[in-house]
């Protein structure tokens, strides 16, 4: 049997994340209702969504995913790429996009480079595949930007196979730039292997000046990224997401991967996907407002902690990775439990992402817990 490890954030969240009254432990964008959406976009009460669904004969539907969905994913998600709905692999979520990804392309002792700290789901699963994986460390010290000299030399021609990145990122809300994608693409290039951006939080770039493009924007063929409709979207009980790439080989490997775990996915979420993602923009005027409000608000309250939290504040994506400077001999994971457990605030320990003295907090959710959860983990560190 495939020796697999266990998957310490989903644990963790599974754990505390129903009955807790403080979520702070979320990294979606604050969930939305498919009424919202139609009110948001003043498209009539979405009858016709409705209509379609249930007039709907429940066949497999198309078993690639229905034509109107991938070609808004592929013209508009990934506007200016040159992709087409051919391009598009619709899977369960965006962990079923970065499963199917590892389960096609790696083999054992295949050299696999992955950045670090990470959803662990991108450093696991390669290895339960048997893939040596070696870390792209990110430091706070660096504000969460690669050592590109480091990775130049860490990637070996007939190698590396894959090179894993994740942007904007989780835990730390970093958003790397074009300047930083491109010359990444490159060391891949120049060495023969993928390039994977698991890009679920994408375009989540409520704070940066200029936003970076897609992975598949820099004209390589073998560049590939995943996505869903969770975070940016607001729509994780979908559980719809994709992978996107120009390497139409690689497309049919993926197929016919999928064709033993999915057959096609449910119709009714691809309907509703359609529609959500007809109105995305409206979703994502939203989701900034509620971002960088949020961002703000998490800020004062660093502000007030007297040095006991620290962060890199972040750009982008849902969710940051602060630091905790408490003396004494708490570790961020009892830290975490006692949040938890005595005054019902989730936030994630650094320990989960094997980077004990940080917590990560999601700060796209609901602006009210933020704002009464945060004074509550500042009386809780006072107290330490
Ligand atoms: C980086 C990253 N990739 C993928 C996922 C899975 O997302 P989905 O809900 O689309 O399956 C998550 C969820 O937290 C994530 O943080």
């Amino acid at each position: 049997m495939v020796k697999q490890a266990d998957f310490a954030v989903e644990q963790y969240m599974d754990k505390y994340e129903t009955g807790i009254k403080f979520n702070l432990g979320e990294t979606c964008c604050h969930s939305m209702t498919i009424q919202e959406v139609s009110n948001l976009a003043r498209v009539g009460a979405s009858d016709s969504l409705v209509s379609g669904i249930i007039n709907s004969r429940m066949t497999y539907g198309h078993i690639r995913g229905s034509p109107e969905l991938k070609s808004i994913i592929s013209e508009q998600i990934y506007e200016g790429t040159g992709l087409t709905q051919d391009n598009i692999i619709i899977t369960n979520g965006a962990i079923g996009a970065n499963f199917l990804t590892f389960y096609t392309i790696v083999d054992k002792e295949d050299h696999i480079v992955v950045v670090d700290p990470s959803y662990q789901q991108l450093s696991s699963v390669p290895e339960m595949f048997g893939g040596n994986v070696e870390l792209l460390k990110l430091k706070f010290e660096d504000k969460y930007l690669p050592d590109l000299k480091q990775l130049r030399e860490t990637v070996t021609k007939n190698k590396t196979k894959l090179v894993v990145i994740n942007n904007p990122h989780n835990p730390t809300g970093v958003v790397w730039g074009n300047d930083i994608l491109e010359e990444i693409v490159d060391i891949c290039r120049e060495n023969d292997c993928y390039i994977f951006c698991d890009e679920v939080y994408r375009p989540l770039y409520h704070s940066v000046e200029k936003a970076p493009s897609s992975i598949l924007s820099f004209g390589y063929e073998k560049a590939i990224s995943t996505s869903s409709v969770s975070k940016a979207f607001s729509f994780a009980g979908l559980r719809l997401g994709w992978i996107a790439t120009n390497d139409s080989k690689l497309r049919e490997r993926f197929f016919s991967k999928r064709d033993y775990n999915m057959i096609s996915i449910s119709l009714i979420d691809d309907k509703i996907a359609t529609f959500i993602l007809t109105h995305h923009k409206k979703i994502l005027e939203r989701n900034y407002q509620l971002c960088k409000d949020n961002l703000d608000t998490i800020q004062k309250f660093i502000d007030l902690s007297n040095g006991k939290l620290e962060w890199v504040r972040p750009q982008g994506g849902a969710t940051c990775f602060i630091k905790v400077n408490v003396k004494g001999s708490k570790s961020t994971m009892e830290i975490g439990s006692e949040l938890a457990e005595i005054h019902s605030v989730l936030v994630v320990p650094g320990e989960v992402f094997n980077h004990p003295g940080f917590i990560r907090v999601g700060f796209g959710n609901s602006k009210k817990e933020i704002e009464e959860g945060f004074p509550i983990i500042l009386k809780y560190l006072d107290s330490l």
